[in-house]
């Protein structure tokens, strides 16, 4: 993602309310950090937040985090999510490598936004859907596992279906133009982009028991 550099980004991420710091110590107990029991979702490489913001406010029931590893995009989402005061949303910094030291079985979705396609064959493992990635993700979801995956790239969404169905999921929904399908859809910025410029948008929703 492109991004002219944030001022203070480390100031900006460092005292923000709703950054969960040193999240390994509530692997297996965000509930507790919620205070309730509802469901969590995660979105990996939230980028600048709009998605995240947009479901928050639209499901109070659900808790929602974002992972994001670069600091200087998360400045720039904590300073759009700071005015909503949304309880129900929180954000990490971390790289998705290192879900399964912060989360236990407890990750109810999955949502993967406009991920870096990663083209070149010799950095398919650096796609999020390849197989290294799902081996972690096993560990983060509860016994039912949901993917929910966003991409104008053709291939990285055909690499995704592949590395899905070899790994056990079963593609439940699907669509090569989901803004000209029923389907209700919080933009995120990078769709925002795309959507301007009249790019279809491919989605798919996997699930593995
Ligand atoms: C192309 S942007 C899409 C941002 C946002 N999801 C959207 O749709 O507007 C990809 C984002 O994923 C982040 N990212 C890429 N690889 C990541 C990883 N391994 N762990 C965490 N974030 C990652 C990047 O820093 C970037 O912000």
């Amino acid at each position: 993602m492109r991004l002219r550099n944030v001022k203070n980004a480390n100031e900006i991420v460092n005292n923000c309310e709703f950054l969960i710091k040193n999240p390994e110590r509530y692997k297996g107990k965000y509930n507790t950090l919620f205070n309730n029991n509802n469901p969590i979702y995660l979105e990996v490489g939230m980028g600048k937040g709009s998605f995240l913001i947009q479901n928050a406010i639209n499901n109070p029931n659900i808790n929602y985090i974002g992972v994001e590893k670069m600091t200087s995009i998360l400045a720039r989402a904590i300073q759009k999510i700071s005015p909503y005061n949304l309880n129900n949303l929180k954000v990490i910094r971390a790289d998705a490598l290192e879900l399964a030291n912060i989360f236990d079985q407890e990750i109810d979705t999955l949502f993967l936004n406009f991920s870096d396609p990663w083209p070149k064959n010799r950095h398919a493992n650096r796609r999020l859907t390849s197989k290294i990635f799902l081996q972690i993700y096993d560990k983060i979801f509860k016994k039912e596992k949901t993917v929910i995956q966003k991409t104008d790239n053709i291939h990285l969404f055909e690499s995704s279906i592949i590395s899905l169905n070899d790994y056990g999921y079963k593609i439940v929904d699907i669509s090569l133009d989901l803004h000209n399908s029923d389907k209700e859809n919080y933009m995120s910025e990078y769709e925002e982009k795309f959507s301007k410029m009249n790019i279809r948008i491919n989605y798919l929703k996997a699930i593995k028991k």
